[in-house]
């Protein structure tokens, strides 16, 4: 059992998984259910990727996306609905989601430099919350909190995924194979990088999402998150 008020670092919850297992749902749960601080760190590289691009900067170009990182400033500021993101102190939280961004920040990510430099801003950032984080990412129990107490992988099937963002993308998306192949294209771009592919942490609680509601895999976490914080159970 581990708790928060004597952990060394801030209490935090990592939520590792692909695209459309459900993470940012779930993290948004139960950040509100006990009260923690939600950082979507995928947001963070969302936001280079559209700093890249905007300037012209190919995001596959290890060296020049690294520079673009020596002057940018990107912040999260959580709200109940999901991170507002800043870069360079302007609001970007609607671009950030655009389909050239998505793809964009799965190319500027497999950068080793970029990825330190995230790493140590999602560590300075979850250090600002007294209460504790959800953390939602790629690495988070991996390598950003490695001895993380909680620590859940959440993944589905690329079927089901895909359907997921398919319909979360609404009337302006492109067809349901587009959705399907640019999400494929991701995940096997996530998951073979060098630097932190995406791999469940050795002790990560493993959810399979694919048949489950959304209620159910939300009381799942909580089920979880509770047996780690007795004072929340
Ligand atoms: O979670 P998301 O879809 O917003 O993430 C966008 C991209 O950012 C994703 O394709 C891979 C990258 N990412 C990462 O490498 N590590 C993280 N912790 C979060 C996101």
């Amino acid at each position: 059992m581990t708790d928060p008020a004597a952990a060394p670092h801030p209490f935090v919850v990592a939520i590792d998984g692909p695209a459309g297992a459900g993470k940012s749902t779930v993290a948004a749960h139960l950040a509100s259910r006990f009260g923690l601080l939600n950082l979507e760190t995928g947001a963070m590289y969302r936001a280079l990727a559209l700093k890249a691009l905007r300037g012209g900067t190919d995001p596959d170009d290890a060296a020049a996306v690294t520079a673009l990182t020596h002057t940018t400033r990107i912040e999260l500021q959580p709200q109940a609905t999901g991170n507002r993101v800043l870069l360079d102190g302007v609001d970007v939280t609607g671009e950030v989601r655009m389909s050239e961004v998505t793809a964009a920040a799965s190319r500027v990510s497999v950068h080793g430099p970029v990825r330190e430099w995230m790493v140590a801003a999602q560590r300075a950032l979850a250090g600002t919350a007294s209460s504790g984080v959800v953390m939602e990412g790629r690495d988070i129990g991996t390598v950003v909190f490695p001895d993380a107490p909680v620590k859940i992988f959440l993944d589905a099937s690329p079927e089901a995924r895909g359907e997921r963002r398919f319909e979360q993308a609404g009337p302006a998306a492109a067809s349901r194979e587009a959705v399907v192949q640019d999400m494929r294209e991701r995940d096997r771009r996530d998951r073979s990088r060098e630097q932190s592919p995406l791999v469940p942490a050795p002790d990560a609680v493993l959810v399979d999402t694919t048949s489950l509601s959304l209620p159910e895999v939300v009381a799942m976490a909580e089920a979880i998150v509770a047996a780690h914080t007795p004072q929340h159970a």
